[in-house]
């Protein structure tokens, strides 16, 4: 595929998880679920994996956007995802264009609603700056 030729020779998904995402879910910091972890994955992996790797790229709670390594590309990340949830027991493939699509709209949506939700804290601050504010 031509697009594909374009793109930088790219890392397996052991290979990032090695890299990246073993420094927090190895030892499960702030709550990352363990790798291997067959119960801490199982509801995970039931929310699928277009949702589940969309939500992951761009950060929930703790675990940060991108899994805190900004030269890693979607498709590497997906591939790491695919390869944390196979380890913990779903069938997940490494992602393929038809898959990539989907996981690129999941994670679309959820930057929406995070830019939305912090357009309204923006409101607030400014309706906030408009009158004196209430200190108690
Ligand atoms: C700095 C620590 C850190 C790194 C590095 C990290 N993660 Fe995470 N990850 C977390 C934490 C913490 C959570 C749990 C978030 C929560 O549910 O509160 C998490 C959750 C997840 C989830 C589940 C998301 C959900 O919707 O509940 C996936 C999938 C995931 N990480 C994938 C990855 C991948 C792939 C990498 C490597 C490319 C990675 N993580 C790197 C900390 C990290």
């Amino acid at each position: 595929m031509a697009q594909a030729d374009k793109r930088p020779a790219t890392k397996s998904g052991e290979a990032v998880y090695k890299s990246v995402c073993i420094a927090c879910h190895e030892s499960g910091v702030a709550h990352a679920p363990k790798f291997g972890d067959r119960a801490a994955w199982a509801p995970l992996i039931a929310e699928g994996q277009p949702v589940l790797t969309g939500h992951a790229w761009v950060g929930v709670r703790a675990m940060p956007p991108r899994g805190g390594s900004p030269d890693i590309q979607l498709h590497e990340f997906a591939r790491a995802a695919a390869f944390m949830a196979r380890n913990g027991g779903a069938d997940w493939k490494d992602p393929d264009a038809a898959m990539l699509r989907k996981i690129i709209i999941e994670a679309d949506k959820r930057l929406v609603q995070a830019i939305k939700d912090q357009q309204a804290m923006q409101r607030e601050l400014h309706r906030l700056s408009r009158r004196p504010v209430a200190a108690d």
